[in-house]
């Protein structure tokens, strides 16, 4: 089995920002109940006519760039979202289209907020077993064509972008461990209901709004809280580490209050933990991959120390890996 490890980052983030001020005069919030409950202070989102292969496409050319590599030395690619260009085919194949990654083989992993790190478990199977060399992994999502921009419980939350990285046969920044979980028990805490087999889209699923997402917040909360202190716990002790030798933890950026509670679980002090939820929400799929790419430019861990990545999303899916830089 060979060593996996990452060797281009890159990131996409539309430049407009939603503000909560913006939010204010589009529901009733106040940009004091946003900060307050959420640590969101704006969103990017992306233009009408800008997709999620879009999104993808540009991290993608940055993370391509960052590896020195050129798009036709990619053999396969791994897109996460649940805000796929269409139905089908999958935005992967979109990606590999816009790239010119013609010796690439293509497919889309659906994880939600936990979709990146899934991705990144799946490409370091077929590397580490010798199927393939270049990866491109990518979370991608544009979150503000699906949300009901008349449920303030929801629409304040979330963002457009993209982040991505390129995963070869390498010991830099090495995927040391992995630990994912998933329990369909809790699939109807986090939904878009309709659009798909069960309720194909019609007349009544779209005057009765069930395109949108739709969160139990409260119970997400809760349960989120726990679970990725848990899956950051079983990645470490896989690796045979400790909590103490985690330089930072890049969680996913779903709230503020989460992000602290976890660390707190975890006993982690507030500089060890990564945190861009002010700037840009919650990207789902992509938040994970673009915290990544900051920390990277951020220059926020030297060569040696060991990050842990912990998601919790729809699924309900949750999980963690840990990367020695
Ligand atoms: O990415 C996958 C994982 N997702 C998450 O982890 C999200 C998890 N959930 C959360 O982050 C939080 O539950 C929310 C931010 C969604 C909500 O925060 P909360 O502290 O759990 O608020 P709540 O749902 O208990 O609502 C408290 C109050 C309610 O009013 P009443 O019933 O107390 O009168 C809501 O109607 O806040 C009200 N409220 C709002 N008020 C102003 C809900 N949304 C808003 C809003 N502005 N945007």
């Amino acid at each position: 089995m060979r060593d996996v490890g990452i060797i281009g980052l890159g990131k996409y983030l539309p430049p407009k920002s939603l503000t909560n001020k913006d939010l204010e005069k589009m529901v009733d919030t106040t940009d004091e109940w946003i900060i307050t409950r959420t640590g969101i202070k704006e969103r990017r989102i992306a233009p009408k006519d800008v997709a999620c292969s879009d999104l993808a496409t540009e991290a993608a050319r940055s993370a391509l760039k960052d590896a020195n590599l050129k798009p036709e030395e990619l053999g396969l690619i791994i897109v996460a979202t649940i805000t796929s260009d269409m139905q089908f085919p999958s935005t992967s194949c979109l990606l590999q289209k816009k790239l010119g990654a013609k010796n690439a083989c293509c497919f889309d992993i659906s994880a939600a907020c936990t979709g990146f790190i899934y991705a990144l478990v799946t490409a370091k199977q077929f590397i580490s077993s010798g199927a393939y060399k270049n990866v491109l992994v990518v979370g991608a999502e544009k979150l503000t064509g699906m949300v009901d921009w008349k449920d303030r419980s929801t629409c304040v939350l979330f963002g457009d972008g993209a982040g991505a990285c390129i995963l070869a046969p390498s010991g830099q920044r090495k995927l040391v461990s992995e630990y994912l979980a998933s329990d369909g028990e809790g699939s109807d805490l986090l939904k878009v209901p309709a659009g798909g087999s069960l309720l194909p889209t019609s007349f009544e699923t779209v005057k009765n709004r069930l395109h949108f997402l739709q969160m139990q917040g409260n119970e997400v909360f809760k349960i989120a809280v726990k679970v990725m202190a848990e899956a950051a716990d079983m990645a470490i002790k896989r690796a045979g580490l400790e909590c103490r030798d985690i330089k930072l933890l890049i969680p996913h950026q779903a709230n503020l209050r989460i992000l602290m509670a976890v660390a707190k679980k975890m006993g982690l002090s507030e500089d060890r933990l990564f945190l861009n939820v002010e700037k840009y929400g919650n990207m789902s799929a992509a938040s994970t991959a673009v915290a990544l790419c900051e920390a990277y430019e951020e220059n926020r861990v030297k060569q040696g120390e060991y990050v842990v990545l912990v998601a919790f999303g729809s699924g309900l899916t949750w999980g963690a890996c840990v990367i020695k830089w």
